[in-house]
């Protein structure tokens, strides 16, 4: 590549930003390095085309301002904030570019969007005005003939950066925080103080949890709703709703159900699923959700039952398979949901109930229900 220091280099580093983190940070100095760029727009998106934040502007481009405050190359961009209407690339590029008449531009894209990029709106006008860099994550690469099939229908190749990311998951530095636990192992600590400030990513079901749980049943709740809602995204149910039932589904994991007076268990409930029921009618009765789904699905996450839905299978198959398990088989089980949710999805109720018979523990009757249904197909 011709290097021409007369004129600018220029990058664009676009997302959701909810929050910035330490890995954007490291992105974005392996850039400035690796493509000699004499600047680097950082771009928060207003609403993402593809994607729904809950999380104001402002304050994305408020923490991103602090996350990337020591890249004196840096600039936090409100320019598709300002714009307030769906964030098209091929517009904020064109933008930038009107900034910056004689620069060439970098747009930086992971693997995923690089893939998606025939789908963008107006492919053509934002490669007349810049180049685009794929920044991928260890281990991410495009598919076969993906390269020459780019060449030939835009004329024109991408750049490869050399550094690649580690997979963080935004979804759980929202969930620390959320549950009170510290998130400085992914985030500045002034960035931190700010979400605290601010009251971001927490809600009254967190707050409950927050106080009720002792650190380690957080660690594990944390886990739950990081794979829940992993799991939710690739099984198309509401990713909002499998995030609010896996910070409940173990709510009443300390609690005593002699103090809820107006709460009755079923006799045939054994010890430990009775958390679970418990747990619901708290979401119900104290926390004053309303959606049977969500109820349904914290009193049915240990003992599982027959024609559970979809949000059901979620968070009992996250409650087993969460990060933070280390039972034997465990990566077995992890490994059968990432082939294929469903069959994932019997191996862990099998599983579940063979461990409960092995240990001649008191079974629920939903569980052999459950069993007799998905795994006898009866
Ligand atoms: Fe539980
Ligand atoms: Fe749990």
């Amino acid at each position: 590549m011709c290097d021409n220091r007369s004129v600018k280099r220029v990058g664009i580093f676009g997302g959701t930003f909810d929050p910035a983190h330490n890995e954007h940070v490291n992105l974005a100095k392996s850039a400035i390095e690796e493509l000699s760029l004499d600047s680097l727009y950082v771009v928060p998106t207003f609403i993402p085309p593809h994607k729904k934040s809950l999380t104001p502007a402002a304050d994305r481009l408020a923490m991103a301002k602090i996350a990337f405050f020591d890249l004196k190359k840096v600039t936090v961009s409100d320019v598709e904030i300002k714009r307030e209407g769906k964030s098209y690339t091929y517009f904020t590029v064109e933008e930038i570019k009107k900034e910056n008449k004689d620069a060439e531009l970098f747009l930086l894209v992971g693997t995923d969007m690089l893939c998606d990029f025939f789908t963008w709106k107006n492919p053509e006008r934002i490669l007349l005005n810049c180049t685009l860099v794929c920044a991928g994550r260890k281990g991410e690469t495009v598919p076969d003939g993906f390269r020459e099939e780019f060449i030939k229908r835009f004329g024109k190749d991408y750049r490869t950066l050399n550094f690649s990311g580690k997979e963080v998951s935004s979804t759980k530095i929202r969930a620390l925080i959320s549950l009170g636990l510290s998130a400085s192992e992914y985030i500045p600590k002034a960035e931190e103080e700010y979400i605290k400030e601010q009251g971001l990513y927490s809600d009254k079901y967190s707050d409950y949890v927050k106080e009720k749980l002792p650190e380690k049943r957080k660690i594990h709740t944390v886990g739950v709703i990081e794979s829940a809602v992993k799991l939710a995204k690739r099984v198309g149910v509401d990713v909002e709703k499998a995030r609010i039932t896996a910070t409940l589904h173990d709510c009443a994991k300390y609690e005593r159900k002699e103090d809820y007076p107006n709460f009755s268990m079923p006799e045939s409930v054994p010890p430990p699923v009775e958390h679970a029921f418990l747990g619901a009618y708290i979401a119900e009765h104290v926390l004053g959700v309303e959606d049977e789904e969500i109820i349904n699905a914290v009193r049915y996450h240990t003992s599982g039952r027959a024609k559970m839905t979809d949000l059901e299978k979620v968070i009992f198959v996250a409650d087993m398979i969460e990060e933070n398990r280390v039972y034997d088989g465990v990566e077995r089980l992890r490994e059968a949901v990432e082939k294929d949710f469903n069959s994932g999805f019997l191996l862990c109720l099998k599983e579940e109930t063979e461990h409960i018979i092995k240990k001649k523990g008191p079974i629920y009757e939903k569980t052999i229900e459950a069993f007799n249904y998905y795994v006898k197909g009866e």
